[in-house]
């Protein structure tokens, strides 16, 4: 008792000096379309070495839209992609040039963190649309340095066109995509680190790979497997794409496209495993661009103690499973649940971390870890990233995923088809300590309900199976469906707190925190007679609100309490 105001004094001085400290730096290292599932990361020793023992991997992330620029455009704002309305590749709907109409090119990650003292650099891939015709009209704000690959040359390994700063764009014949942008990071990050102690550093770093190696010019785009360093041609020659249950299904799927997808022959996997081992290869000068970013930060080991990095990708990947060609842009776990680790300061070291993430919360995390005051306007929040934040985490269960437009094609050497049509759904996953579901409304009205704690390859839709009578927790399918639809509804065209905290809008009383709290039978009226549903009038390829029904939920009312009726 008579040491506790010597030790709160302590206490307090710990706590003046934790607050002079300087803000952390930040390395951000993204991959494009890089899948988690289908095993990538597993051949690459440096992010095994250098963030899955050194860092925490983060196994439940999720982007919130499968396609590389909405789902940037939604992490670099922390806003969900119906807020950015940025929701394609292309005009009309999306592209670098619409990120600039929507105003975010005032109001993005790095703007905010030059505001807050930092000096941000970066370099690769940005968005689409960041072309040879767009990237000086107007210059994307908020970069202190950068050297962008920009279209047309993004995607073509051997052919990069890149602009650096203010200068006008280079092509690159002949040099190798993934090394031009590993030099560009390193001589940033001497300036960067060389400046640290006035000014705390971001630099993202944007390789392509595993990407498929894209010719956008001549119209239409071709799109080949990815092309590895010469260096690294030929590795893994007996790898294949893992045969799980979902690769290749004897059975199809039920809904939309999926219905009509038939299995691949024999030279279509053939062709699938190719594709597969060139991503891989890929991938291993991502391997040494991390390499070399981790020696010149070990060379000055308080800067390293004082940086967070953290390595992921924009979307998901699948090949063959549920029969698909290569290629994003579906709900399905492949595209949707990716890789992301991060390591720095107060992370814990080898730890994997289950809790649910997504990409509209990494700029809140950023925010947190910077100490910088989190907006309003944020769809996302902070990941628990640190053990600080762990312990007082209230991290919601919660993903909200969504998509507008078709679905593209890439390798579709054997398809012959560049889209498949009626892409448009909602999904909304659900991760708690006794449930991990996959809840779908499409655009044709189709539903899907998976339970992946049981069913993690996705192969059988409850509503439509003939397992639909089977209990999930002990909860039918039906009350299941009620409540998850409940809760897509409310996201779907959710702002600020409500995407953190639907349940609140449907429960204004707030006694309800999670689904588990939903499904209790009072609720079973106000679910399954009164709520409104998620529905469309058409399959749109955009965010048009006329003709995607009901905005938004009705929250519980007392008179609705099934109990009070049963009695
Ligand atoms: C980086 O840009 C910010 C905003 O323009 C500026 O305040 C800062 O001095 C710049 N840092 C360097 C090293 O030039
Ligand atoms: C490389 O890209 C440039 C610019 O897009 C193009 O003019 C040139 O033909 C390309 N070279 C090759 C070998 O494809
Ligand atoms: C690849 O497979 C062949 C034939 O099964 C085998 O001889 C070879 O040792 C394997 N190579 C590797 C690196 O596993
Ligand atoms: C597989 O299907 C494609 C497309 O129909 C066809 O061109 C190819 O010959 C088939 N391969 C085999 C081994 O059947
Ligand atoms: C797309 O869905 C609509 C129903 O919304 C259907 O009428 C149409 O045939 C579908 N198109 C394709 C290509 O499947
Ligand atoms: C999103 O943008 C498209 C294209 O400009 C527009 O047609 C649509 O009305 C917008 N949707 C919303 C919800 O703002």
């Amino acid at each position: 008792m008579i040491a506790s105001p010597v030790l709160a004094l302590f206490l307090a001085i710990i706590a003046a000096v934790n607050c002079k400290a300087s803000k952390p730096n930040f390395i951000f290292i993204i991959t494009d379309d890089q899948d988690l599932l289908l095993d990538s990361v597993n051949y690459q020793a440096s992010v095994q070495k250098q963030f899955a023992q050194e860092g925490t991997w983060f196994k439940k992330h999720f982007c919130t839209v499968s396609l590389c620029c909405p789902s940037r455009v939604s992490l670099l704002t922390g806003k969900a992609a119906h807020n950015t309305n940025v929701t394609d590749v292309a005009a009309p709907y999306g592209g670098y040039p619409r990120f600039v109409e929507e105003g975010f090119n005032d109001k993005y990650l790095p703007v905010w963190l030059q505001d807050a003292g930092y000096n941000t650099y970066y370099t690769g891939k940005m968005m689409n649309g960041h072309s040879t015709t767009t990237y000086d009209n107007p210059r994307i704000n908020g970069w202190n340095g950068s050297d962008f690959l920009i279209d047309p040359g993004t995607y073509v390994f051997y052919n990069s066109t890149m602009a650096r700063n203010h200068e006008p764009f280079r092509n690159l014949p002949g040099e190798y995509s993934t090394d031009l942008v590993a030099a560009a990071a390193n001589g940033f990050l001497d300036e960067a680190i060389s400046a640290a102690q006035q000014r705390p550093f971001f630099l993202g770093v944007a390789p392509i790979a595993p990407h498929s190696e894209t010719i956008t010019n001549p119209r239409p785009a071709r799109f080949l497997p990815p092309v590895p360093a010469k260096r690294h041609e030929g590795l893994f020659a007996n790898a294949t794409v893992p045969r799980t249950p979902g690769f290749n299904p004897t059975i199809p799927g039920t809904v939309s496209y999926f219905k009509k997808l038939r299995q691949l022959n024999v030279s279509e996997i053939d062709y699938n495993d190719d594709w597969y081992r060139k991503r891989l290869q890929s991938l291993q000068a991502v391997d040494e661009l991390i390499d070399g970013i981790i020696e010149r930060l070990e060379a000055r080991p308080e800067v390293l103690d004082n940086t967070y990095l953290i390595y992921t990708t924009d979307n998901g990947f699948h090949i063959g499973q549920h029969r698909l060609p290569p290629g994003k842009s579906c709900g399905i776990e492949e595209d949707v649940n990716i890789p992301f680790f991060i390591r720095g300061p107060g992370v814990l070291k080898g730890a994997i971390q289950t809790i649910p993430s997504s990409h509209t919360d990494i700029v809140p995390t950023l925010f947190k870890l910077a100490g910088i005051p989190l907006r309003d306007d944020f769809d996302g929040e902070p990941i628990p990233v640190t053990a600080d934040l762990l312990d007082a985490s209230e991290k919601s269960e919660h993903i909200n995923i969504e998509f507008w437009g078709d679905y593209l094609v890439e390798g579709n050497v054997f398809y012959g088809q560049a889209y498949l049509s009626n892409n448009t759904y909602k999904t909304v996953r659900v991760v708690g300590e006794e449930y991990d579901l996959s809840y779908t409304v499409w655009c044709t009205n189709e539903h899907e309900l998976y339970d992946l704690s049981n069913d993690p390859y996705q192969l059988q839709n409850l509503p439509s199976s003939s397992q639909s009578h089977q209990s999930i927790n002990g909860w039918s399918v039906a009350r299941l469906k009620s409540r998850l639809d409940a809760l897509l509804l409310t996201l779907k065209r959710c702002k600020g707190r409500v995407c953190t905290k639907p349940w609140e809008t449907l429960h204004p009383q707030r006694n309800v925190k999670n689904l588990k709290d939903a499904m209790h039978q009072r609720y079973d009226i106000f679910y399954e007679g009164k709520q409104r549903k998620v529905t469309f009038d058409e399959c749109a390829p955009g965010q048009v609100l006329s003709v995607e029904g009901a905005l938004e939920p009705i929250s519980w009312q007392e008179e609705w309490d099934a109990w009070s009726w049963a009695t």
